[in-house]
């Protein structure tokens, strides 16, 4: 291998890991991986008799969080508690009975509709049931 050579072999493989080293992370942001979460459809959201009526608490439902309430009549409600307005999460509010995003002052019934404020859609419901000691939610349908 004469200088030349060895001097070409050299720049250009530079040039090439370079290059490379820049354009990988661009492919990778740009083409996510294929793996997907896992599509979780029932949840243990609490223990039975662990919510005094009209209280609420908030659980993971896969990687987003929910609420789930007991009303002051003594009924179970579950909805997701991601805000449809810009995703804040949602809390009960126990004076009004109603729930609540405090970042733009959206309020929703217990029906999941929009009373008041910027979000566009109702909250998503989930079905409860009561299964021995515990209370499960799950995506309706
Ligand atoms: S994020 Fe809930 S009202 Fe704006």
């Amino acid at each position: 291998m004469n200088r030349r050579r060895f001097i070409n072999l050299f720049f250009g493989g530079s040039f090439a890991a370079t290059l490379a080293a820049f354009l990988y992370p661009v492919i990778r942001y740009i083409l996510p991986p294929k793996q997907t979460e896992a599509v979780q459809k029932k949840v243990a959201a609490a223990k039975t008799g662990e919510l005094a009526p009209n209280s609420a608490k908030i659980f993971k439902f896969g990687s987003t969080p929910a609420v789930l309430i007991n009303t002051q009549e003594g009924k179970l409600l579950a909805f997701t508690a991601v805000c449809t307005h810009l995703t804040c999460t949602v809390t009960y509010e126990t004076s009004t009975g109603t729930l609540y995003c405090p970042c733009h002052n959206g309020r929703f019934d217990l029906a999941g509709n929009v009373i008041s404020g910027p979000p566009p859609r109702p909250l998503e419901a989930f079905d409860v049931e009561v299964e021995g000691p515990d209370v499960f939610v799950s995506k309706k349908g």
